[in-house]
């Protein structure tokens, strides 16, 4: 699993109990899901389905710094299947699981559309194709 994304947790990050709020956590890991699921089906029309249980392992305290990882489990027709971590970067430390995260690929209508996708592309696979 790629750690691609870094955050800070900073003071508007924190719940009524000085750690890291969950919704915070959640919207930070929909967005990344949402660009590795842009990113993998080459599609930028993508809306999350459904997660799975969601387990916060650990809490974040301000001035930590995480990092959020993704890797897609599956490709359906028109879905994609994605599991999550979010860990601490420096203790390496789990903060949060999701073993499912579903996105689908819709149309210009918002209906679900075939995405033609079957396996994991690579950052050096999309220059490859671009000519680079
Ligand atoms: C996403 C949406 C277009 C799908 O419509 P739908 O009628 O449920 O579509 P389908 O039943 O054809 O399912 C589409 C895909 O999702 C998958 N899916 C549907 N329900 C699922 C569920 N509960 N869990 C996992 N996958 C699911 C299906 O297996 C299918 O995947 P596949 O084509 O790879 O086999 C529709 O549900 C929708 O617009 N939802 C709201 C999305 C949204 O606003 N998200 C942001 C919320 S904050």
């Amino acid at each position: 699993m790629n750690f691609h994304t870094r955050k800070w947790v900073k003071p508007e990050d924190l719940n009524p109990n000085g750690s890291l709020f969950g919704g915070s956590l959640l919207r930070w890991i929909d967005e990344e899901a949402a660009i590795y699921a842009i990113v993998q089906l080459e599609n930028p029309k993508v809306v999350t389905k459904y997660m799975s249980e969601i387990n916060f392992v650990s809490s974040a305290k301000q001035g930590d710094i995480i990092e959020l990882g993704i890797t897609a489990t599956a490709f359906g027709t028109t879905s994609i299947t994605m599991c999550c971590e979010v860990r601490n970067k420096i203790t390496r430390k789990s903060i949060l699981t999701i073993d499912k995260i579903v996105f689908v690929n819709i149309n210009d209508y918002g209906d679900p559309t075939p995405h033609g996708k079957t396996k994991i592309k690579y950052i050096d696979e999309q220059f490859e194709d671009l000519g680079n």
